[in-house]
């Protein structure tokens, strides 16, 4: 049984590893004057508007911290969900390279709300306190959860009358795309988003992620952002090449829904056990819950998967490209097992 721990335990997609394969030809220019990575802006035109600029980084982390460094200056805040991968998993990378303030925001579900958001927009024009001046979220969530097209038109409707600027952490967007039934550009461009970074390691890439600016005048001096914070790859084209086959064709689409339907079969499942215990909404592909305390450890050794939150014990569960029904029925089946040796009834 393959685990839960994360949708990058998977390996690289094949169709990937082949486009990787076929741009392996000749000689060809370098750091993104290739003809595959000017296809690939092309492409990125095509699907997210006429003023897409895209500019390929090698982690998500960098995507983040670079895009944000397009909007604010060290005496900016950027407001995001206290869940945010950019408060929590990102080892303070934010805070140190852009020496702006990250405030975190209450958020039981990890989405913002423009009515949470007017909350700290509080001291503006006081030369004593950080300035806010972009908001961050992040689609699928997360906790797993999704924003609506009108919530994210709503946020960015806010950040226009507020003259903030909206960054969109798109690690899991096509996830999100795939369970909304849109497409890319609905829940992006058309919803008013700025700049987002655009992630497909989750979803069968080897690696690489996309920093793309969806409105014209605020890419200017990216290139030089990029060199100097260490991003920009000589070989562009090998990330150009699997950006390509994944948005160029269904691929994208096909991971994203396989993995949404597995973590709804997962979740389907684990509710009809009394020794689990759902604790979000199951929107894209991740599923939070709860397992008799005594039991997780013996539960992680049949598929591993994190213990999410170290005081209430909410564990989460990724699926991914690769997770098959038949590792979902395995798991939901060792909780069965597992459940009568190992619980005193206790989820705490
Ligand atoms: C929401 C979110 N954003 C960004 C990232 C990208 O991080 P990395 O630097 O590991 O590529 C991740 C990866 O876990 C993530 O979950």
């Amino acid at each position: 049984m393959r685990g839960f721990g994360s949708d990058n335990h998977s390996g690289v997609h094949p169709r990937i590893l082949k486009a990787i394969e076929r741009a392996n030809v000749e000689h060809m220019p370098s750091y993104g004057t290739d003809p595959i990575t000017e296809e690939a802006n092309q492409l990125m035109r095509k699907i997210f508007g006429a003023e897409a600029e895209t500019f390929f980084v090698f982690n998500g982390t960098a995507a983040n911290v670079l895009a944000l460094s397009a909007l604010v200056e060290p005496f900016h805040a950027v407001l995001a969900s206290e869940h945010s991968h950019l408060i929590n998993d990102e080892c303070g990378a934010p805070e140190k390279n852009l020496g702006a303030k990250i405030i975190g925001l209450p958020s039981a579900d990890a989405k913002v709300t423009p009515d949470l958001l007017r909350s700290r927009l509080v001291r503006r024009g006081d030369q004593h306190a950080s300035q806010v001046r972009a908001v961050s979220i992040t689609q699928s969530t997360e906790l797993g959860t999704i924003y609506s097209i009108d919530e994210i038109r709503a946020i960015s409707e806010f950040c226009r009358k507020e003259r903030l600027l909206l960054h969109l952490d798109g690690s899991r967007l096509v996830n999100a795309a795939a369970s909304l039934g849109c497409s890319l550009r609905e829940i992006t461009t058309d919803c008013g988003v700025d700049v987002m970074s655009l992630g497909g390691t989750k979803n069968g890439l080897l690696f690489g992620e996309a920093v793309v600016f969806l409105r014209a005048g605020l890419s200017e001096d990216f290139k030089y952002r990029r060199k100097q914070m260490m991003q920009l790859p000589s070989k562009t084209r090998f990330l150009a090449a699997q950006f390509h086959e994944f948005l160029g064709t269904a691929l994208w689409l096909e991971n994203a829904t396989h993995a949404n339907r597995m973590a709804r079969l997962l979740a389907e499942g684990l509710s009809q056990s009394k020794y689990a215990k759902i604790t979000q909404a199951v929107q894209a592909n991740a599923v939070f819950a709860r397992f008799p305390r005594k039991m997780v450890a013996r539960l992680k050794e049949r598929a591993f998967f994190y213990v999410w939150n170290e005081t209430t014990f909410e564990c989460r569960l990724m699926t991914t490209w690769d997770t098959t029904e038949s590792d979902v029925r395995g798991f939901v089946q060792a909780v069965e097992e597992l459940g009568p040796l190992h619980s005193d009834g206790s989820f705490v």
